[in-house]
């Protein structure tokens, strides 16, 4: 994924320089010239505000490319530039961002060409904030980031210390040498690197007749924020997935079933090969024994339906021999830690996370989930945040037990 060497870490990135009206945009001139030399393709867009601090002439100097800044009059000649430039980059980074320009952007404006492109682009955003320190502690400013942050929004700095202004506190840029590190950071290799992640989410439903189904709660959201986080850990990422509303995760490659048999086929099929398994999905542990042909009529009072257990998926793949790596979760409604262990040891699994599903703010269907992970001797717990972050976080650890079990 990564032509890296010492000289160019950067070679053949694309990077999108976004330019925000305040006095730190002469820095962002030192940040392209450093991107560049480390072998970036840069393209850069200003603000109407930006234009008042720093001329496009220079970027377009240290670029060789025109600089985009108004949605009317772009190189493209169709008012199409920000379309363009949202699929060309790899990465968008708007350094410095102003409070106005981050609330713009948190309301999903879209009235200036870096907006426009933001809004239009499926790259990863990074934002280096700049700013006055009494306007960095407001509380709409920290409302704002903590609901970029929700949205998987890089934020890179600011940092303490004087200010153009005269005041001292949080709101400086972040120097470019160091905004550089972190742009090399965000492309280093991942610790999943070369590695065949396999993962199943969402419910599965198992028929009744033909109309109706069993099914549970889950929304699929934990499982494909685990595939997207292993896939930016650089992993190769096979997602087979129940029934849900999502989108097929960026870079992830999707096999769609419905029920647990169906389930449990694919993951079967695609299993030779794979380093790691993660079984997020919910998969019913009942379904009825003998699905009606045709649809079952309400003629009486009562209806019994006989049901029988489905495979257990999880267990059959950690029984085979040159198993992957086996990652379990546990949707319990107590004692979380005790049946988690019982789990992982009955299902001999790697790994288990464990989460709670009772109550308003269990783990389905929501945004959020906190997850206590345990294996044979540790364990971890992860706070309630968003799942994307939480899914991060897991996959890191999952890299790094795989990584110490086999190196
Ligand atoms: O999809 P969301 O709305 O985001 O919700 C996320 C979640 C709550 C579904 C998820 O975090 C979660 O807990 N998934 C596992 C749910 C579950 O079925 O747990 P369980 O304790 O019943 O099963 C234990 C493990 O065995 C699970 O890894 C499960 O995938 C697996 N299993 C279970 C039954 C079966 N027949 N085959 C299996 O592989």
């Amino acid at each position: 994924m990564n032509t890296c060497d010492n000289q160019t870490p950067l070679a053949g990135k694309r990077i999108l320089l976004g330019v925000t009206g305040g006095i730190a945009a002469y820095k962002s001139a030192e940040l392209c010239r450093l991107l560049i030399q480390a072998g970036a393709e840069l393209r850069v867009a200003m603000t109407d505000a930006a234009l008042e601090f720093i001329r496009p002439l220079t970027f377009q100097a240290l670029t060789g490319q025109p600089v985009a800044s108004s949605l009317f009059q772009g190189e493209a000649g169709n008012a199409m530039e920000h379309i363009e430039l949202a699929r060309w980059a790899e990465l968008i980074l708007v350094a410095p961002a102003t409070a106005d320009f981050i609330a713009r952007l948190v309301e999903g404006q879209g009235d200036n060409l870096l907006l426009a492109t933001i809004l239009a682009s499926k790259a990863p955003l990074a934002l280096a904030p700049a700013m006055n320190q009494q306007m960095w502690a407001a509380a709409s400013t920290r409302d704002n980031l903590q609901r970029l942050r929700h949205r998987d929004v890089l934020i890179w700095g600011p940092e303490a210390g004087e200010q153009a202004c005269g005041d001292q506190g949080l709101g400086r840029l972040r120097e470019p040498s160091d905004l550089l590190e972190d742009v090399i950071d965000f492309f280093a290799p991942g610790p999943l690197e070369g590695r065949r992640v396999l993962i199943t989410a969402g419910p599965t439903r198992e028929a009744i007749d033909p109309v109706r189904f069993l099914s549970n709660r889950s929304s699929g959201k934990m499982g494909y924020a685990l595939a997207q986080a292993a896939w930016r850990a650089g992993a190769e990422v096979l997602l087979v997935s129940g029934p849900t509303c999502l989108e097929r995760p960026d870079g992830v490659e999707r096999i769609d079933v419905i029920s647990a048999e169906e389930m449990r086929r694919a993951v079967l099929e695609q299993l030779p090969g794979q380093d790691i398994f993660i079984a997020c999905a919910a998969v019913a542990d009942y379904r009825p024994r003998q699905p009606a042909r045709d649809k079952i009529k309400k003629q009486s009072e009562r209806l019994t339906l006989e049901l029988e257990r489905t495979p257990d998926i999880l267990a059959e793949v950690a029984a085979r021999p040159n198993r992957p790596f086996c990652v379990g979760f546990a949707a319990e409604t107590q004692e979380l830690e005790h049946y988690a262990r019982d789990k992982l040891a009955g299902k001999k699994l790697d790994m288990i996370a464990a989460n709670r599903v009772d109550g308003d703010d269990g783990a389905f269907e929501g945004d959020d989930n906190e997850l206590a992970v345990f294996w044979d001797d540790g364990a971890i717990e992860l706070p309630r945040q968003p799942k994307t972050r939480i899914a991060r976080e897991l996959i890191a650890i999952i890299a790094d037990q795989f990584s110490r079990r086999r190196p």
